[in-house]
């Protein structure tokens, strides 16, 4: 059920569905048809052929309820023409009258000369869905035709205005044509003057039209799609003021300017869609009163704003159909929207609306669907949803929804699909839900519910739920055991079920048990499964499988390398016992091993997967050399991570397309050699990771050109010589954040040119109040940092967190004071190093600055009085140097203990037990103050806590829990009515789903 259906049940008077019923009235001809006319028809045929293309069958069937059929089988010159299928004859002339080929399995090339367009008598033309690639129509037609229908059939070239004023059109679709045009005065002067014309339905045929402030429509004109024609310039003012048009289509355009002031008056529309523009300012009051209208599509206009009007309850409004959906609103739903009440039809998702779901709703007793998600709706579900007899949708996901599930939802008799997708609601399952047949979606995902979800039998509970297909009950709290194999049997159409981190345990038997044979999805993280499910060898179909954080012990049977065949692409096996891997399909996109057991080489079927988007193998025990193939796997690869295993050898190189590589991951094995330069052909390289290894040779300064950089880690391998930039690259790392060269063998003085180009360090102002995070094509960057003296596992860091680490190198001479302009640092180690002179006093600036270790160093001079304005430094490590004279007290210094600064003989004062001689005079600094103020530091004061505090807790919570995002995606992916028209999102669902 969807728009347009709806849209065709109001005029199915003109729509060529009409035609092949009434071929039948002329069944009983008297006449056969002409010689002249089948051999116009037989030679039209000559150059086609017949295909059997799926994806015009499915649109058929969904966009026209119609079948996809071979319609020339019976044209054959023995039998009379009138008899062929899709023909209609005038029965006393036996005049062709009509034609309709629409889904007709055929495929070819019509050109402008074709004896199809001169049938003297045809009237109505119908050659919708099928493959017609470039061809095109005449500059002028037989005058006799009235209807034409060529949507979806590849017809490329521009429309001539000859061909659109000669005939006495009625009804002209010349929808989904890429390559079609029409000049724009040629369109406008159509909707003006043509005097037969009720139907004009041109979507996606590119116009590019200015609107005119007013427009001005021929009276007999009833329907005008213009979705997709790029049309310009402000909304016409009198759209809510149409004489004569019942349907009107603008959307997804570039309209611009605000709606007008809605005044009652006779507008005739029925139907108005102006979704997808530019639309600004607020909904206008009133705008529910538009007399006749039924359907109201204003949805994905990111600019209009303003409250979700109140409907005056005075007028009997006849809407229908109100999708307001992704505009940005504000306030509640008002309580007068219960006055609406012939809608079936309710979306506000992803507006800012908030407050309780109003008790009104239930005043909505002939809503089918009731489209919530994506607000900040609070408070439990309203009782009187339970009004709601004919409501069959009900999407509420991604909202603070609370309260337990109330019993009488799964006693609405028409209820299909419920998605309630993180929110807070708490309890149990009540016991309705074990009885509602009608159900076919149900996600739960990301609440907090609990209950034991078996009711205590070991039958299964789930045995009258026949129709469902998507069950969704991960990340709760259920109690309880489910087995896997008896939940498949009683569900016969499930297609998805995902269980992760759901609290249930997953127990499986070994017997093969029936499994819907359509069965794609499949999550199981975290079920407490100790073996890999025998089940799924019956799994022809699956496309997705995470047994993740499971107990699943040894080698995973071969035939598992078979599951899904070309379907499987997403295979997530991370955190389980495995000890050895079946050969994969090459359709794989995504593939998870991390943290197993493995023990083997490179498996080199891995080259073969040329979809491969995402590879995590890190810590297994892989061993051996990296094949030359690595260099060559996907042009589309985005992420991969071979961390933590026992590879040796060197780094293959880059031989072909990598342009896409987000982050390469090596750290932690026994690669030699230097680092391949083709690695600079990885331009939207974010993140490097080639730590702990045995690389060795000079800095890859030619790194310095990557653009997308953010983490550069290189530290405990053998590096060696002095840092020097590489005179090719002018503004060298402008984008990165973590920059880790510590434990290698760098000589010579700190890299002043880079430290003082790293602008991603600099003044970096905190955009989004959600963290960001560093993550390579969706999958998070972890890493190990040293912040407080202590190695901390970070599982993924925010793009905030900035970090430079130099330590335990052969860097000598002065620490430049240029350092001090990276004022967004948040850790700086350059300890264990021979760096010598005073700490510079611009090190204050760094307002940012939570860890600062400079010990084991030979730096001399007082400590600069600055760095007491460090509001967030929680750590810092000044000892084994030779500073000398009084540690400065107040603010933070307060806190340090005395191994912050040990080491020194020359320091004095607390927290030291030596005591200073002199009493302490606050010593003025060559007038390095006034070179950035104090402003700054008035600001800082008083914030404590920072943002390590932040990951830390972040940590613990994300150890325990997978990345939201996959889940995210999988739940907003049913919501399909959402997606319908959106573009940006269906290039989104297609990339994960
Ligand atoms: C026309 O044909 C239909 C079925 O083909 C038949 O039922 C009807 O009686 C016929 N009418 C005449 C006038 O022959
Ligand atoms: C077209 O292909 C589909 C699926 O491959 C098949 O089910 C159908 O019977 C075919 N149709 C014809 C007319 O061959």
């Amino acid at each position: 059920m969807n728009h347009s259906k709806l849209l065709l049940s109001f005029f199915c008077y003109f729509c060529f569905i009409s035609f092949t019923s009434s071929s039948s009235s002329f069944s009983n001809n008297t006449h056969k048809c002409s010689t002249e006319q089948a051999f116009a028809l037989l030679q039209f045929t000559e150059s086609l052929s017949s295909i059997n293309d799926t994806t015009y069958a499915l649109q058929c069937r969904e966009d026209l309820g119609s079948r996809y059929h071979p319609i020339m089988m019976n044209w054959n010159k023995n039998t009379d023409c009138c008899k062929w299928d899709g023909v209609s004859c005038n029965h006393f002339t036996g005049d062709a009258i009509a034609i309709n080929l629409s889904c007709g399995m055929l495929r070819g090339t019509i050109y402008p000369n074709t004896t199809l367009f001169r049938l003297p008598h045809l009237q109505m033309l119908n050659l919708a869905y099928n493959d017609f690639t470039a061809s095109q129509l005449p500059r002028e037609i037989s005058s006799s035709l009235t209807h034409l229908n060529i949507s979806e059939s590849g017809f490329t070239s521009e429309i001539s205005s000859e061909f659109l004023f000669l005939p006495k059109w009625i009804s002209l679709d010349l929808s989904r044509n890429d390559g079609m045009r029409i000049q724009p005065f040629v369109l406008s002067n159509l909707l003006q003057n043509s005097s037969y014309l009720r139907e004009l339905l041109i979507p996606d045929v590119d116009v590019g039209w200015v609107l005119p402030t007013y427009l001005n429509i021929s009276s007999s004109l009833k329907s005008l799609d213009l979705r997709s024609t790029r049309l310009q310039g402000k909304l016409p003012r009198n759209i809510f003021n149409l004489q004569y048009l019942k349907t009107l289509d603008l959307s997804d355009n570039e309209v611009t300017g605000s709606l007008p002031k809605v005044v009652i008056n006779q507008s005739s529309l029925i139907s108005l869609d102006l979704s997808g523009n530019r639309l600004q300012g607020k909904l206008p009051a009133n705008i529910f009163n538009i007399q006749n209208l039924e359907i109201l599509d204003l949805s994905s206009n990111d600019y209009l704003t303003g409250p979700l009007p109140e409907v005056n309850m005075s007028i009997n409004t006849p809407l229908k159909w109100l999708d307001v959906s992704s505009i940005n609103l504000s306030g509640m739903i008002p309580y007068s929207i219960g006055h609406l009440k012939s809608l079936n039809y309710l979306d506000l998702t992803s507006t800012n609306l908030s407050g309780e779901i109003p008790d009104s709703i239930g005043n909505l007793t002939s809503l089918n669907y009731l489209l919530l998600s994506s607000c900040s709706f609070t408070g439990s579900l309203p009782k009187s949803l339970v009004n709601l007899r004919h409501l069959t949708t009900l999407y509420l996901s991604f909202n603070k929804l609370s309260g337990t599930l109330p019993s009488f939802l799964f006693t609405l008799p028409l209820l299909e699909d419920v998605l309630l997708g993180d929110n807070m609601f708490t309890g149990g399952l009540p016991s309705e839900f074990f009885n509602c047949r009608s159900l076919r979606k149900l996600s739960l995902w990301k609440n907090q519910f609990d209950g034991d979800i078996t009711q205590g039998s070991t039958q299964p509970s789930f045995i009258k739920l026949v129709n469902l297909t998507y069950l969704d009950l991960s990340s709760n709290n259920f109690r309880g055991s489910l087995q896997l194999e008896t939940l498949f049997s009683s569900l016969p159409n499930l297609e998805r079920l995902y269980l992760s981190y759901s609290g249930l345990t997953v127990v499986t038997d070994n017997s093969t048990n029936y499994v819907n044979p359509d069965f794609q999805y499949l999550g199981l993280a975290s079920c407490k499964l100790t073996m890999f499910p025998t089940s799924l060898r019956a799994m022809k179909y699956l496309q997705s499988l995470d047994l993740s954080e499971n107990n699943i012990h040894g080698r995973i049977p071969d035939w598992a390398g078979e599951i899904g065949g070309e379907w499987l692409y997403y295979l997530d096996l991370s955190h389980n016992s495995i000890t050895g891997l079946p050969q994969f399909r090459d359709g794989l996109q995504f593939l998870f091993l991390k943290s197993n057991l493995i023990e083997e080489p490179f498996p080199v079927s891995i080259c073969n997967m040329k979809q491969l988007i995402a590879l995590d193998m890190s810590n297994n025990n892989f061993f051996g050399m990296l094949p030359q193939c690595f260099g060559n796997i996907s042009s589309i690869l985005l992420m991969v991570d071979l961390g933590k295993n026992h590879f040796h050898g060197t780094i293959p190189n880059v031989y072909e397309d990598y342009g896409k590589l987000e982050g390469i991951i090596l750290n932690g094995n026994q690669l030699e050699g230097e680092v391949p330069s083709s690695l600079s052909k990885c331009q939207s390289l974010k993140v490097l990771d080639l730590g702990n290894n045995r690389l060795n040779g000079t800095f890859p300064s030619w790194l310095g050109d990557l653009p997308n950089l953010q983490a550069l880690v290189l530290k405990s391998n053998n590096f060696h010589g002095p840092i020097v930039s590489s005179p090719q690259v002018k503004l060298p790392f402008p984008s990165l954040k973590v920059v880790d060269l510590s434990r290698n063998g760098f000589v010579g003085h700190l890299p002043s040119i880079y430290l003082q180009n790293f602008n991603a360090m600099k003044d970096v102002i905190r955009m989004s109040p959600q963290p960001e995070y560093v993550n390579m094509g969706g999958v998070y960057y972890s890493v190990i940092i040293a912040v407080k003296g202590q190695l901390l596992p970070f599982p993924k860091i925010t793009i905030d967190y900035t970090i430079v680490d130099l330590s335990f190198n052969k860097f000598e001479g002065e620490i430049p004071s240029i350092i001090g302009d990276l004022t967004s640092l948040i850790v700086l180690d350059l300890s264990h190093n021979s760096l010598t002179g005073g700490i510079p006093f611009a090190l204050g600036k760094m307002a940012q600055i939570e860890s600062l270790d400079l010990s084991w160093n030979q730096l001399t001079k007082e400590i600069p009085r600055s760095l007491v304005d460090l509001t967030f430094l929680a750590f810092l490590n000044l000892s084994q140097n030779h500073l000398v004279g009084r540690i400065p007290t107040g603010k933070q210094f307060d806190t340090f203990e005395g191994n912050s600064f040990g080491g020194n003989p020359e320091l004095c004062g607390i927290p030291l037990s030596k005591k200073c001689e002199l009493p302490h005079e606050p010593k003025i600094e060559d007038g390095e103050d006034t070179e950035f103020g104090f402003t700054w530091r008035v600001v800082m004061w008083g914030y404590g806590g920072g943002t390590l505090l932040g990951l830390v807790m972040g940590y613990i919570m994300l150890s325990t829990r997978k990345p939201k995002w996959l889940h995210a995606v999988v739940d907003a992916g049913e919501n399909m009515i959402q997606a319908r028209k959106r573009e940006r999102s269906h290039v989104f669902l297609e990339r994960w789903n």
